[in-house]
């Protein structure tokens, strides 16, 4: 039993010193339990939220002002699903199937990005969407390329160069409505006004208040704190918005003398209360992934027989 116990001590020892030497823990390397399960937990609703969040814009691609506006919103929300294959292929490495994972998603023990459960009422909320949602993600994502888990540090590199391109489309739809008539800048203003909190929120609990943080921290999951990547996202993006003549809505902004932004706190009762299932659109977002899921059963069970038959 001594052996035992002492190995399990040595692993530790092992593993704290790659992690500490900046070696990429792979999938056959031994891991703690609770590096597995916190790294399974986050992919696996990392992966959620890319593609549950293709349902907000899906919305709106018959929508879409002109043809080039379209063909434009669709190459991005076709990268969202890539993106969350490239997630949740990386989570299957740790020994969970994505079938596991759809079920947990849908019997509510798996989150996603609760800004997704907010509508997209105009076509401004897709410029937004891409400034603000696929510029937070960024900001997270950026630093989650130097996690300590291989798969998910590689499956974040890719991702990373794609985003960029969402967040300018984002961007640039709300500069060409800021030039464009009062309707388009008022329009502009609300959408801004309705996403910019539910943006913020994306970076999750205050370092205090998160449960996970300081494991995350010590086995550099995370290379930056929640509270860090938030403040990084807010100091580069209200001059982004001042730049085209919007207004943050915040009263209590201050740009302080090193350049940062004094400002409010989130509504964390909205938050959790989001995060908890009761959003505006938690239930019809799941219901749709629900439903889909099982409309496409034919397409992979019919992937899965050819794939016999070739074998
Ligand atoms: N939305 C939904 N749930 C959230 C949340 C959020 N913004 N923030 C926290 N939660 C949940 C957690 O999942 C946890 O619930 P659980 O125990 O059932 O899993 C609970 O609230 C407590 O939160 P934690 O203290 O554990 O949260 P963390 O400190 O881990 O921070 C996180 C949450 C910021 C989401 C972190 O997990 C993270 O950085 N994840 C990786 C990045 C990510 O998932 N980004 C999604 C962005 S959307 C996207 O990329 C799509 C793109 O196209 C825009």
């Amino acid at each position: 039993m001594e052996t035992t116990k002492k190995s399990e001590k040595e692993l530790l020892l092992e593993f704290e010193e790659k992690i500490n030497g900046e070696q990429k823990i792979e999938p056959l390397d031994w891991m703690p339990e609770e590096y597995r399960q916190h790294l399974i937990r986050q992919i696996s609703q990392h992966a959620h939220s890319e593609v549950i969040g293709m349902q907000p814009e899906g919305n709106w691609i018959t929508r879409a002002p002109s043809l080039k506006s379209k063909k434009v919103l669709l190459a991005k929300i076709q990268d969202e699903g890539g993106h969350g294959l490239y997630l949740y292929s990386a989570a299957e490495t740790l020994g969970v199937t994505r079938d596991q994972f759809i079920q947990w998603l849908h019997e509510g023990k798996s989150k996603y990005a609760s800004v997704f459960n907010y509508a997209a009422l105009t076509w401004a909320d897709m410029g937004a969407i891409g400034w603000l949602v696929d510029g937070a993600a960024i900001t997270n994502q950026v630093s989650l390329q130097r996690t300590s888990y291989g798969p998910y540090s590689r499956a974040m590199v890719r991702i990373c160069k794609e985003e960029s391109f969402h967040q300018r489309q984002g961007y640039k739809i709300m500069q060409n409505m800021m030039e464009g008539t009062k309707d388009q800048q008022e329009m502009a203003q609300d959408a801004l006004n309705r996403w910019w909190w539910p943006a913020l929120m994306m970076f999750g609990p205050h370092d205090g208040d998160s449960p996970r943080t300081n494991l995350a921290m010590k086995w550099k999951i995370k290379r930056e704190t929640n509270d860090q990547l938030r403040e990084k996202f807010i100091n580069k993006t209200i001059p982004q918005a001042e730049l085209i003549g919007l207004k943050v809505p915040d009263s209590n902004l201050e740009l302080l003398t090193d350049g940062t932004y004094k400002h409010s706190d989130i509504n964390w009762d909205e938050f959790w209360q989001v995060v908890n299932g009761n959003g505006p659109c938690n239930q019809q977002r799941l219901a749709h992934h629900i439903k889909v899921h099982n409309d496409g059963a034919w397409v992979r069970e019919s992937a899965m027989l050819t794939s016999l038959i070739e074998e």
